[in-house]
C-alpha cells in the first residue's frame, strides 16, 4: 500500500508571474514576468562571461580570471563570441522594455543631485512609476554601451580590415565604455540587492510586496491598484 503524497502548497503568485505582470496576488504584486526575468539574466550572464574573459586579455593583473575558462587562449577565442551573445541579449532586452522606459520630463535631474539624494534615501517623490528616472537612464545608457562595445569590438576582432588610427580609437572606446559600464553595474547590483531589500526577489520570484511597491514606486502601485497598468497594455 503506497502512502498518499503530501500536498505541496500552491504558490499562486509564482504561477501568475509566469505570464502576467502588474497584477496583485495576495499581498504581492507581480513586477517581472518569467520572460522578462529570463531575458534579464541572459544579459547578466553574458555580461559577466565577457568581463571574466576580457579582463585577462586586457592586463595580466587579471590573469587569474583566465583559469576559470581554461586559459588565456580560450578567453581570446570565447570573448568576441560572448560579446556577440551579450549584444543580442541586450538588444532583446531593449526591445522588450522600451515601452516602459520612455524618458519623462525631469529625468535629466537624475544625472545630478537627485541621484545622490536617492542614494541617501532622501527623495520623497510620490510620482515614481514602474521605473524611476535613474533606472530609465541606466536602461538607455546600457543600450548605448552595448552598441559601443559591439562596434569597437568588431574592429578589434578583425584588425587587418581597418586603418591603424581607427583601430586605436576602437581600443579607446572599448576600454572607456567597459570602465563606465562596470562602474554602473556595481551601483546597479548594489541598488538591486543590499540597498533596497525586496528588489532582488522581483528578478528571481517575479514579485514584490505591496509595501515595497508603495515605498519605491508609488505611482506604479496606485496604477496597479486601480488596474490602470493592465488597461494600458
Ligand atoms: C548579478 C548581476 C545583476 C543583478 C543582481 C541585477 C538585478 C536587477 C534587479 C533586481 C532588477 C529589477 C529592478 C526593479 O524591478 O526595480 C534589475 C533590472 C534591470 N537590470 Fe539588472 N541585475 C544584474 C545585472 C545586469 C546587467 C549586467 C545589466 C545590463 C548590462 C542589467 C540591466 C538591467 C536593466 C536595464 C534593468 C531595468 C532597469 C533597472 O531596474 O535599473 N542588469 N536588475
Amino acid at each position: 500500500m503506497s502512502a498518499a503524497r503530501p500536498q505541496r502548497p500552491f504558490d499562486t503568485a509564482v504561477v501568475a508571474a509566469r505570464d502576467r505582470e502588474n497584477v496583485i496576488v495576495g499581498n504581492e504584486i507581480v513586477r517581472h514576468r518569467l520572460v522578462s526575468r529570463v531575458i534579464h539574466w541572459s544579459v547578466a550572464v553574458t555580461f559577466f562571461v565577457c568581463v571574466f574573459t576580457g579582463m585577462p586579455i586586457w592586463t595580466p593583473v587579471f590573469g587569474w580570471m583566465a583559469h576559470l575558462f581554461g586559459g588565456l587562449t580560450v578567453c581570446r577565442l570565447l570573448h568576441p563570441w560572448a560579446g556577440v551573445a551579450f549584444f543580442l541579449a541586450s538588444g532583446i532586452m531593449f526591445v522588450h522594455w522600451i515601452g516602459d522606459m520612455r524618458l519623462e520630463p525631469g529625468d535629466r535631474e537624475w544625472l545630478g543631485p537627485k541621484a545622490f539624494a536617492y542614494m541617501r534615501y532622501e527623495t520623497e517623490d510620490t510620482d515614481i512609476g514602474k521605473y524611476n528616472g535613474g533606472q530609465r537612464l541606466f536602461f538607455w545608457a546600457a543600450g548605448l554601451g552595448a552598441i559601443g562595445l559591439l562596434l569597437s569590438g568588431l574592429l578589434m576582432w578583425f584588425p587587418r580590415a581597418f586603418p591603424p588610427l581607427l583601430l586605436e580609437f576602437a581600443y579607446l572606446i572599448h576600454d572607456v565604455t567597459f570602465i563606465l559600464f562596470a562602474v554602473a553595474i556595481v551601483f546597479h547590483i548594489y541598488l538591486g540587492t543590499a540597498a533596497e531589500p525586496g528588489t532582488f526577489g522581483s528578478m528571481v520570484r517575479g514579485t514584490v510586496t505591496r509595501e515595497w511597491a508603495r515605498l519605491h514606486h508609488p505611482r506604479w502601485y496606485r496604477d496597479v491598484i486601480s488596474g490602470e497598468e493592465d488597461r494600458r497594455r
